[in-house]
């Protein structure tokens, strides 16, 4: 399972690459926003800032919402860095804008899934990867778990090629339960990946063993 942050900080992204096991970086709008990112110019300066620090896939989202928009802006972020996927909203001019990517060799991920329905559509578009967000399916009181193991059975059935990339993800739980389904990606806030190093045994189990290894002084 690859393990991507969910980040525009660049702090936080390079604290996840020094740890070792980073695979690449999502953002979204409101992620660059929330770094006070403005204007096109910073916009495009940032993703290159992020690339040079992640060598793996760094998601880098449109905001057009139609066919031609799309496209444009798409091809412009895709010639910004090798490691750039076009991250394109689940609409009807999204899946057309990921087929026409497809057809170009350029790769996508396509954002915004909520149902099983919107996954098929987007495999059968050639999107690379799909982001289903399930913590806000949880926040809705439905099962954003079982949505991931809906989709990743339906790709299984078909062998599709598109990657199942677990979004929104808020807490550790999620990530071992996407692994336990097989999602492909899991892209989570820093905090979340390193949730995953606590347990009250290790810390109990090195403290003893650092004052046992006192006593050998
Ligand atoms: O990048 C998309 C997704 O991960 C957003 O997560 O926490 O805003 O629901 P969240």
């Amino acid at each position: 399972m690859k393990f991507f942050v969910d980040t525009a900080n660049l702090e936080q992204i390079q604290e996840a690459y020094d740890l070792g096991i980073l695979d690449g970086v999502t953002t979204n709008p409101s992620l660059m926003a929330k770094e006070g990112i403005k204007g096109q110019e910073a916009i495009i300066e940032h993703y290159k800032k992020i690339c040079e620090i992640v060598d793996g896939d760094v998601s880098a989202e449109v905001i057009s919402t139609d066919f031609e928009g799309i496209v444009k802006e798409g091809e412009m972020l895709a010639a910004l860095h090798p490691n750039i996927v076009v991250k394109v909203p689940m609409i009807k001019d999204g899946i057309k804008a990921i087929k026409y990517f497809s057809g170009k060799g350029i790769r996508t991920n396509c954002t915004l899934v909520f149902s099983a329905g919107q996954a098929i559509l987007a495999a059968k578009a050639g999107a690379t990867y799909l982001s289903p967000f399930l913590g806000r399916v949880d926040d809705i009181s439905w099962d954003g778990v079982d949505l991931i193991d809906q989709i990743v059975a339906i790709y299984e059935n078909y062998a599709f090629n598109t990657q199942v990339l677990a979004a929104s993800i808020r807490n550790p739980l999620h990530i071992i339960k996407c692994a336990e389904i097989g999602a492909d990606v899991v892209t989570c806030p820093l905090k979340s990946i390193l949730a995953l190093l606590n347990h009250p045994l290790t810390d109990n189990g090195l403290a003893k063993f650092l004052a046992d290894a006192e006593k050998m002084k």
